[in-house]
């Protein structure tokens, strides 16, 4: 299975969603394939908001390795699901989505974790506080995840 994680910049959200999932990946030998990406161009080619990185490696996961891409339609291909973290990520991949299978794939990560209402993981890009609670969202989500398709 191959699941790929997408915010806006893809320097604090979904590379720690992609970290947090592959820890879990690694963990239970499940052999799936996580990755992470963008809707926006800006932050292509860098590595994740040193924030980021730090709240992972104070659970024990290295993010630093991870590089900023921006979403393509051929996305759509080639990932089984695409989690997204809020109405603005869904709304910018369902625009490029061309075929009701593409968007099929498309589901709001919380959905996994908190299925009642459309909940959202907040952009902590100007909270230095939130995120932890991000992580936890994020830990909570994937966890649900994998729940869900062991
Ligand atoms: P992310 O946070 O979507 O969780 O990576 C953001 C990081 C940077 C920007 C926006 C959101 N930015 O506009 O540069």
């Amino acid at each position: 299975m191959r699941i790929l994680m997408v915010c806006l910049g893809n320097i604090c959200r979904s590379p720690l969603a992609e970290g947090i999932l592959q820890d879990k990946i690694d963990r239970l030998g499940l052999g799936w394939t996580v990755d992470s990406a963008g809707t926006g161009h800006w932050h292509v080619g860098d590595s994740p908001d040193r924030r980021s990185v730090a709240v992972a490696r104070s659970h024990g996961i290295d993010i630093s390795g991870q590089r900023g891409r921006q979403f393509q339609p051929r996305d759509f291909e080639r990932f089984d699901h695409i989690l997204v973290m809020d109405d603005q990520n869904h709304r910018d991949v369902l625009r490029l989505a061309q075929a009701d299978e593409h968007r099929a794939k498309v589901r709001l990560i919380l959905d996994y974790s908190r299925p009642e209402g459309r909940q959202v993981v907040p952009d902590p890009y100007y909270d230095d506080n939130g995120f932890e609670h991000v992580f936890q969202l994020l830990d909570e989500a994937c966890e649900a995840f994998v729940r869900r398709h062991t």
